[in-house]
């Protein structure tokens, strides 16, 4: 196999398992958070309790996140020198922050999770404020590589060389903050509804232990509040985020729209599949106006088609099929919890038909196929290039790559993934919930 792919792919399967957790590194620290607060203002244990369960998964995900990220950062080294050169130069800076922003989740999640029983409330979500604030503060700062690498900025590129750098300026690249608020959001939507997930299944499990009911009723309304509120964030953004698509990768827009002529009055395209040999998008449905509208808030906005460009430099045209997965998840998330909350009302006490809580189980993944979606698009949509119109992949890739590092990789992650599904189960089995709600009503907790 070619030495590229064989870097492409084991750099890739390494950065799509790492991201799961990762992503719900960042989102289920905030649902702590939450819990601790309303705990406080509240004084209802039932929240202690998801506070206390919800952590100790945290800790096996973040046992995960953080080798998956050194293997990450090495295969980042290894795998891709020519880019290390330029981006060692240019977009040191927030790896380099990015480091304190770890030390800082690190030493306060220890603190929360060997000594919570010990601290007061308010400290108690001090405590969990800076271990939210610090998982955050990692995803929005690496991001800044990804936007460095789509938007490059903060230096001037000559003869192959790189002079007069600006690290604030590659920092804030054009497309860096928001896609940093997009990965933001994203994550604290994901983290949200896979306890939505948890919690929708453990309700179709236990219509015979009503106090157990109760307790994933809350965690499951307040999780899709939140989701709810997150994914709605994500939409808006993501509409931001198309626009400078629009206005600084133009290539990658058309791609993503299946979009071949440059014209006025450009029609969106939903679903469907971009055949390569016709230059048309099968089976989808057009909208005629509506993609000018989108990337320009005007029918006579002039969208850019892949016409316009040599066709040795166009994305892989199945990326349109990789935003379609993303933006058709967010639009079902959004619409979907806005139906339960109608059927809430409709039906009051009665409360949600089991058909939908089983649907509401499918949230958690469906958020995880988005995140994956999403990074694919914004990392396939820049080929042929590794760094936007300076570096080609292949000047970024080693020579050595080696298939069987391949195999011996994809065999550890699928192994981890068992691993960590195993370890999840058999902790929650020894600690069933029925023993820590108990424990709050012995000690009197119980509102
Ligand atoms: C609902 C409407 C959405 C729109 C219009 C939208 C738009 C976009 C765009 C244009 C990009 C590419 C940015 C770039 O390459 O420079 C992107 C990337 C991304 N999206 Fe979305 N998105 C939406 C929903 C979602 C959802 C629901 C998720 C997750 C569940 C998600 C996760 C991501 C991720 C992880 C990336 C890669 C990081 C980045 O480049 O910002 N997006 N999105």
């Amino acid at each position: 196999m070619d030495s590229v792919i064989i870097s492409r792919s084991l750099f890739g399967s390494s950065l799509a398992f790492h991201i799961i957790f990762a992503t719900l590194g960042v989102g289920i620290p905030f649902m702590i958070l939450i819990v601790e607060i309303l705990r406080k203002i509240t004084g209802d244990e039932d929240y202690g309790v998801m506070a206390k369960r919800w952590t100790k998964g945290f800790a096996v995900l973040l046992g995960v996140a953080i080798p998956s990220g050194t293997i990450v950062g090495v295969q980042m080294n290894l795998l891709w020198p020519g880019f290390m050169e330029l981006v060692g130069q240019t977009i040191a800076l927030p790896f380099q922050i990015e480091i304190y922003a770890f030390f800082l989740e690190a030493i306060f999640m220890s603190i929360y999770v060997y000594a919570a029983d010990r601290l007061s409330p308010n400290i108690r979500i001090i405590t969990v404020f800076f271990v939210a604030l610090g998982a955050s503060a990692s995803a929005v700062l690496i991001t800044a590589a990804n936007t460095f690498m789509n938007t490059p900025a903060g230096f001037t590129y000559e003869n192959g060389e790189i002079i007069d750098v600006d690290p604030w300026a590659a920092f804030f690249n054009p497309s860096y903050v928001t896609s940093a608020i997009h990965v933001l959001l994203s994550a604290l939507m994901t983290g949200a509804f896979a306890i939505t997930s948890v919690a929708a299944y453990k309700l179709l499990k236990t219509r015979n232990k009503p106090r157990e009911a109760i307790f994933h009723h809350k965690a499951f309304i307040l999780s899709l509040i939140i989701g709810g509120i997150m994914s709605v964030g994500t939409a808006v953004n993501g509409h931001q985020a198309a626009q400078e698509l629009h206005q600084y990768q133009p290539e990658k827009l058309a791609a993503a729209e299946g979009l071949f002529e440059s014209q006025t009055n450009a029609p969106l395209v939903l679903g469907g599949f971009a055949d390569p040999k016709t230059h048309t998008v099968k089976y989808g449905i057009e909208i005629p106006g509506m993609l000018s509208l989108l990337a320009g808030n005007s029918f006579d906005e002039y969208v850019r088609g892949l016409y316009e460009f040599p066709e040795e430099n166009w994305p892989p045209l199945y990326t349109h099929t990789l935003f379609n997965i993303m933006v058709g998840i967010g639009t079902f998330l959004i619409f979907l919890v806005g139906f339960v909350f109608v059927v809430y009302f409709v039906r009051k006490k009665k409360g949600l038909p089991r058909w939908l809580f089983r649907l509401l189980v499918l949230v958690g993944p469906l958020s995880m196929l988005g995140i994956e979606a999403g990074w694919v698009f914004s990392c396939s949509g820049r080929q042929p290039w590794t760094v936007y119109h300076i570096q080609r992949v292949e000047d970024a890739a080693t020579a050595s790559a080696n298939t069987m590092l391949l195999v011996l990789f994809l065999s550890l992650y699928l192994l981890l993934a068992i691993i960590v599904v195993i370890v999840l189960l058999a902790y929650f089995k020894r600690k069933p919930l029925a023993n820590d709600l108990n424990n709050v009503k012995r000690k009197g907790l119980e509102t």
